[in-house]
């Protein structure tokens, strides 16, 4: 019996909308399920809705809504944008469904049974007023270290520095604004630590994750992996732990739990399995596969795999890492409107340029994917559009319009030869769709188009039509065949286009079973082609002008209540001249920029700032703004130069680099414009 192959994408929180960013990851996953499914494997794509939790719970509970009725809208919403994008589910569930209840008790049982959940007094931020506690991100307060106001409970924005939500300074429920305290009660952990060799040992194997990605989850192993706190104390938008009181499954225990209760959900609704554990059980024989982005791996590779082994189910066969997206060079920002809706985008363009876009630059690795908004408009206009477009159009219509729409039989001319040297070209590029490049693929099918084109101009058959008909109907039935098989090779990236083509060439659907067959010629020559017309038209600049969307400035009266609040725990609002002349700015200029090991938000920099001592090492907390430092080379920025020399994560830090906005991702380095490096800044 064929293999049967259970594709994954994650599961989106119904929280919010999605993005292109997510886009990214169901366009990958849905061009490989659409290439396995062309090429005749047995595969199904599944996801759902990952609805727990306590920023759902809270989200709904600022609508005036049940977490029910909150996460209720997203799940309509969600496949519709996905399905805007030609993204094809076999099926789309949720984490709040009765499978999933079933199936999060089931393997929390058998863990229990397998003696693998320990108790353990934990001592957390509580909220007296609210009666609950607060997860890291609802505390803040400000910096213990750099003092920085306004800074969530884990980590300092500014500084980089981690620490408990009650080192804060002053530290607030961000619910209601009263001072938190430390409560202590008990959790369940699922214990990880007697797992580490079975781990080790799953993630060396580059069969099922990146050598490169399996590097880095190497130094949890090193610190030796903790045991993972499964359970939650109420109230809490989740599922009950059967036999305990007010305490609730954490949200990342059942969402991959998802995955096996949307199987159940696709058995029972097509009958094409008894039910999940056709696929899922130990020894079912099939293959599982995860697509993610590379934030959550240590929840796939890690605890994931140990749970469904503990379970006596079947672990997954590969986890499929992608890096991210970021929009003309930089991490999408809300404040910015550079965090593009899914519905957005498809209010001004047609899902085929996306689609397209992303196989032309995506292939195997983690590496981070840049939308860069000319890029996109030049490479889909001059590949989709007028390489493949216009070859199709150009083609089809001279046989209609001056050829009575006929195709001429097999011939021993040119144009075999155009078509047998496309057909030598397929293997290459459905390996490469099996592989996962896709940029590979789709370099092989733009050429393959670009010597049709060449063909098309030498042979002139525009000019032939009207002297020699039967020669120009050569080699247009010829063209017309590369175009099928163009049509058939570019079905898992830009579904929509093909279909249209093999309208056009009153043709069946061509499968990648099929070209594997496959020999000249491609088309049944005694029928008639159909009716043509342009592909698809170019990206136009004003399109993409419209997809950024700055959300709009809080209403005057808001404004005035936080500047009021702010101002509540602010320093004066005047200094005198002399404290600001204390300061001393200066232009330095970026030589070297790096991420630092083991901290998130902490980026090292070489900075030269004009002094014959040489450059200067700053390091400054502006990472998740940056996430790709090198492309910072060559840069000019704002430096305190007269701050006290200081230690973060183990390097003297000399100065400090400016930036505006209010934090995290959204934050961008001043630019003083271009002045030599130690020029003054006042
Ligand atoms: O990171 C996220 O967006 C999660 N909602 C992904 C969950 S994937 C799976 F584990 F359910
Ligand atoms: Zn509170």
């Amino acid at each position: 019996m064929a293999e049967r192959i259970l594709v994954t994408s994650a599961l989106p929180y119904a929280n919010g909308p999605v993005h292109i960013g997510h886009a990214l990851e169901y366009i990958q996953t849905d061009i490989w399920v659409r290439y396995l499914k062309s090429a005749g494997r047995d595969v199904i794509y599944l996801c759902a809705d990952d609805t727990h939790g306590t920023p759902i719970e809270l989200n709904a509970a600022k609508q005036g809504l049940r977490p029910e009725e909150f996460v209720g809208r997203f799940f309509e919403q969600h496949q519709a944008d996905l399905g805007g994008l030609d993204v094809q589910f076999d099926c789309f569930w949720s984490t709040n469904s009765d499978e999933n209840r079933r199936y999060a008790e089931l393997i929390y049982g058998r863990l229990k049974e397998a003696g693998d959940i320990a108790r353990r007094n934990v001592e957390q931020t509580y909220c007296e007023t609210d009666k609950r506690f607060l997860p890291d991100r609802f505390v803040k307060g400000t910096c213990p270290n750099c003092k920085s106001p306004d800074q969530y409970g884990d980590v300092c924005e500014k500084c980089g520095k981690t620490y408990a939500p009650t080192d804060l300074i002053d530290p607030r429920c961000v619910l209601c604004g009263t001072a938190p305290v430390r409560k202590s009660s008990e959790h369940l952990f699922f214990t990880l630590s007697k797992h580490a060799d079975y781990l080790r040992e799953l993630i060396s194997s580059p069969e099922f994750l990146n050598p490169g990605v399996a590097a880095q989850l190497k130094q949890f192993f090193e610190k030796g992996l903790a045991d993972w706190d499964i359970s939650r104390d109420g109230p809490y938008f989740g599922f009950a732990i059967p036999g305990e009181t007010d305490k609730f499954f954490y949200v990342w225990l059942d969402a991959p739990i998802g995955y096996i209760a949307t199987t159940e959900k696709w058995a029972k609704t097509t009958g094409r399995a008894k039910n999940a554990l056709d696929y899922w059980r130990a020894d079912s024989g099939s293959r599982i596969v995860h697509f993610i982005g590379k934030d959550i791996v240590y929840f796939h590779a890690l605890f994931w795999p140990a749970v469904l082994k503990e379970a006596g189910l079947k672990t997954p066969d590969r986890i499929n890492v992608h890096g991210h997206l970021t929009l003309n060079g930089e991490k999408m920002s809300k404040s910015r409107g550079t965090l593009i809706a899914v519905r957005t985008y498809l209010d001004h363009l047609d899902p085929s340029y996306l689609r397209y876009f992303y196989a032309a630059n995506l292939g195997s690795g983690p590496e981070d994917l840049d939308l860069s908004f000319t890029e996109f408009r030049q490479r889909v206009n001059a590949e989709l559009v007028n390489n493949i477009g216009n070859l199709a159009n150009r083609g089809l219509s001279i046989l209609a319009t001056q050829l009575d729409k006929k195709l001429a039989p097999a011939g021993e001319g040119p144009g075999k030869k155009l078509v047998e040297e496309a057909l030598a070209r397929t293997q290459e590029i459905a390996d490469a769709f099996e592989r996962l490049e896709f940029r590979a693929a789709i370099k092989a099918i733009a050429e393959i188009s670009q010597v049709a084109n060449q063909f098309v101009q030498v042979q002139e058959p525009w000019k032939k039509a009207k002297t020699d008909q039967e020669t120009a109907r050569q080699d247009l039935s010829d063209v017309a065949d590369v175009v099928y098989l163009l049509a058939g090779l570019l079905q898992p990236v830009v579904p929509r286009l093909s279909k249209k083509l093999f309208e056009q060439l009153n043709a069946p659907e061509l499968t990648y079973a099929q070209i594997a067959q496959a020999k000249y010629p491609l088309l049944d020559r005694t029928r008639p082609i159909g009716q043509p017309s342009p592909l698809i038209g170019r990206i136009e600049d004003a399109q993409l002008q419209k997809l950024i969307v700055p959300p709009e400035a809080p209403a005057p009266a808001a404004k005035e209540a936080k500047k009021a609040k702010e101002a509540a725990s602010e320093p004066p609002a005047e200094i005198e001249y002399a404290d600001f002349a204390k300061v001393q700015l200066k232009v330095g200029k970026i030589l070297a920029a790096e991420k630092v090991p083991k901290a998130d938000k902490l980026l090292k920099f070489s900075v030269d700032v004009g002094e014959p001592s040489g450059p200067r090492t700053i390091v400054s907390g502006i990472a998740e703004a940056y996430p790709e430092p090198e492309k910072l080379l060559g840069r000019n920025v704002v430096v305190v130069a007269n701050l006290k020399p200081r230690p973060l994560r183990g390097i003297e830090s000399r100065g400090m680099l400016l930036t505006s906005g209010p934090g995290g991702k959204d934050l961008v380095l001043l630019d003083p414009g271009p002045m030599p490096p130690g020029s003054d800044v006042k």
